[in-house]
């Protein structure tokens, strides 16, 4: 079992692990991310090949601070400007990558441009201390599943191909990290995520522009792919009530009654609350074998909108 509390031991030994080329898991404000060293090229292809992820996907690399991602990426004006209202946070950026950046090509699916993350995480911040090299982590589940947001849920997707998974119980937020693409001519919003675009938009003084959706195209987030973040029941959305044999998905303190299986993202209706729990619950959910999953509305303001993105996804034709 490759489960560990988040000592200051076991960091020291996930760091060595990382050194050498392994895969370690760790915990992230926002979801728990599948690291490694992200300029050694080996260790990066282990993630693809633990995850069973399409090679296309760019991943995000995570650093200490706003100083490092410049020895990896150019940060213009307007980076800086977010770098600083966000960092340490649950923003990703993706900025032009330096000619002399060391980190592997797989890592960036030999794209120009690099996503980076500066984690809040007390946990993460050490690890990347420790390991002293940036670390590249995608969420650490099987491609297309939900992601996870305990260690035992790492453990259930990935537990036979880490070294270690570091365990400081449930990740606070909940939703991975916001994608703002800053390497084009106008800010893009790519993934709605763990800060709400509201906020982004409020530092830029202007609105984000949005990538095209979806269906059809090459997407520019491949995080984006319609049918993501799904659990093995089908999924529907905006349920008034759920039907027999249905697990019910509620949102706020009015629930309509239900003898099956139900979890309340949060009874009072908080948003932040309901990022925290969603991967969670349709984990929980689906757990109890199910054929559907009802899903109540759930407002689009704050992380509602990346709620909604992932419910989307969940409930999108497989
Ligand atoms: O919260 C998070 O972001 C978590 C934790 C572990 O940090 N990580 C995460 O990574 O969600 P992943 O690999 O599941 O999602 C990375 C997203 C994908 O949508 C990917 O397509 C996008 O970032 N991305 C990465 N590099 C990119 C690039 N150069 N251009 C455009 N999109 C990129
Ligand atoms: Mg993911």
């Amino acid at each position: 079992m490759p489960i560990r509390p988040a000592t200051a031991e076991a960091i020291r030994e996930a760091a060595g692990a990382l050194r050498s080329g392994r895969l370690v898991a760790f915990p992230t404000e926002t979801v728990y991310g599948l690291g490694a060293d992200a300029t050694n090229g080996r260790a990066v292809a282990g993630i693809y090949a633990a995850k069973g992820r399409p090679q296309f996907n760019p991943l995000i690399v995570h650093v200490a601070d706003a100083g490092e991602a410049a020895r990896l990426a150019s940060l213009s004006p307007l980076a800086l400007k977010l770098a600083d209202a966000f960092w340490p946070g649950a923003l990703t950026m993706v900025l032009a990558k330096r000619a002399d950046c060391p980190v592997a090509d797989l890592a960036t699916a030999g794209l120009d441009t690099i996503a980076i993350r500066v984690p809040s995480h007390p946990i993460a911040r050490a690890l990347i201390a420790a390991a002293v090299v940036p670390i590249a982590a995608p969420s650490a589940n099987r491609s297309g599943h939900v992601s996870p947001t305990t260690a035992a849920h790492v453990d259930a997707d990935l537990g036979d191909q880490v070294a270690i998974i570091l365990d400081d119980g449930p990740s606070p937020v909940g939703v991975e990290s916001t994608v703002v693409d800053l390497s084009g001519a106008q800010p893009k919003l790519l993934r709605a995520g763990g800060v709400p675009t509201e906020a982004i938009e409020t530092v830029l003084g202007a609105p984000l522009a949005r990538a095209t959706d979806m269906a059809g195209e090459r997407p520019a987030s491949p995080g984006q792919l319609a049918s993501h973040y799904a659990p093995r029941a089908a999924v529907r959305l905006d349920a008034a009530a759920a039907r027999p044999g249905e697990a019910l998905l509620a949102f706020g303190p009015t629930v309509p009654s239900h003898g099956g299986p139900t979890i309340n993202l949060s009874p009072t209706g908080d948003l932040n609350e309901a990022a925290a729990n969603l991967f969670a619950a349709l984990r929980s959910l689906d757990a109890t074998g199910v054929e559907t999953i009802a899903i109540m509305p759930i407002p689009s303001s704050g992380l509602g909108e990346a709620i909604n993105d992932r419910l989307r996804r969940a409930a999108a034709a497989r």
